[in-house]
């Protein structure tokens, strides 16, 4: 009986479901066809610059910039080949500009956020770790907190920050001192120098002092493993998909690692909190200054906006995970490539030598601000 109205009805049920297959095939096909054309579109304009060889269709140039001193000089030759710029294929989609030229990167860096959006892909790798940071937000919610994080970089709270800066170079110095007396001289110096401007910055931001230069932190060890995963993750397709990436060992070194930064983070601004709200503001505030140790946590946990509201602990946390990120790598990545090309160019390393003889001709180091 059951199955004697079923083949009755079947045609025509099957009927409006055929439509809406129909409808739905139009739609998708539709789609595609304008996401191609725009596609192509804007492909078209990338077409203007210049475009080294690519491995092969599938990976474009995916690689061919590896993260060692090979790679360096693949980049260099690639920027002495393309001085303008260049455009470069991760896979055989995404299209990647490079500039060069000050001319060219000035008016891009000059351009309003509107203009210059940011990345979307490194950036959403970042995301689970850093949240609305100033790196990743945007908008107001960017606006609003680069106008509460002015006073952070006020010349007052930041020249008490060389003296930090100066006690982790003397570590790095001594360490090296040691190392080289050991026989033992080579080193990477990326490594390094890493290391150095981590522990800078956990002192600056946290006043926190992990020793980390001389001996194994877990904190700092959880930094440098995600900052070398998101990179890795660039690096590779596969690996750009959310859900295949948390099925990987990657992404379960990721999950962890992000845990333990975060809580790190959280621990400090609950403490610090506490102390806060049992000290009042004017004493904290007070002490703060007489031992000239304002560190970045404070000036979250004190910045207010125009309508005198604070941020909250989340906001907190990312600006504070933030910048250990932003400040470690690309301070790192900068003196790396500084000590590099002085090595390599013992010329215009004199001339750096004479100059900063010069200027510290008949002066106190400790005055150096
Ligand atoms: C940057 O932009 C501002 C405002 O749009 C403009 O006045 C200024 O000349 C630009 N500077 C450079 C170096 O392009
Ligand atoms: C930096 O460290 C060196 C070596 O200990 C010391 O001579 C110098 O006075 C220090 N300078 C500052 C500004 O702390």
């Amino acid at each position: 009986m059951s199955q004697q109205s079923l083949s009755w009805l079947g045609p025509l049920a099957a009927f409006p479901w055929l439509l809406l297959l129909l409808a739905g095939a139009c739609w998708l096909l539709a789609r595609v066809l304008t996401q191609t054309y725009t596609l192509s579109e804007k492909y078209r304009h990338l077409r203007r610059f210049p475009q080294p060889p690519r491995r092969n269709w599938f990976l474009g140039h995916l690689g061919m910039v590896p993260p060692t001193e090979e790679g360096m000089k693949e980049l260099a030759q690639l920027v002495g080949t393309y001085p303008q710029g260049f455009i470069t294929w991760m896979g055989p989609i995404i299209p990647l500009v490079t500039l060069c030229h000050p001319d060219i990167l000035r008016s891009v860096l000059n351009a309003s956020a509107a203009v210059a959006l940011k990345d979307v892909i490194f950036y959403s790798f970042l995301k689970p770790w850093l949240g609305d940071g100033l790196l990743l937000s945007a908008d107001d919610k960017w606006s609003r907190h680069r106008r509460m994080l002015t006073p952070a970089f006020h010349f007052n709270i930041l020249k008490p920050y060389v003296k930090i800066f100066n006690d982790s170079i003397n570590i790095m110095h001594a360490k090296w001192q040691r190392l080289a007396s050991g026989g033992s001289a080579r080193l990477d110096m990326f490594e390094q120098v890493s290391l150095m401007t981590l522990d800078s910055l956990q002192k600056c931001v946290f006043s926190f002092d992990s020793n980390c230069q001389e001996k194994p932190s877990a904190y700092i060890a959880a930094i440098l493993e995600l900052s070398a995963v998101v990179v890795k993750r660039h690096q590779q397709l596969l690996l750009h998909p959310d859900p295949l990436f948390h099925l990987t060992s990657d992404g379960r070194r990721f999950r962890k690692a992000c845990g333990l930064v975060h809580e790190f983070t959280d621990a400090v601004v609950r403490e610090r909190r506490r102390t806060l709200s049992t000290q009042g503001v004017d004493n904290f505030l007070q002490a703060k200054t007489k031992a000239k140790t304002l560190d970045f946590i404070d000036v979250l946990l004190l910045a207010k906006d125009e309508d005198g509201k604070e941020l909250s602990d989340e906001d907190i946390r990312a600006e504070a995970d933030t910048f250990m990120f932003e400040g470690h790598d690309t301070t790192a990545s900068g003196l790396s490539w500084v000590l590099y090309n002085l090595a390599r160019h013992p010329e215009h390393q004199e001339r750096c030598r004479e100059e900063v003889r010069e200027l510290l001709r008949g002066r106190d180091t400790e005055e150096i601000e």
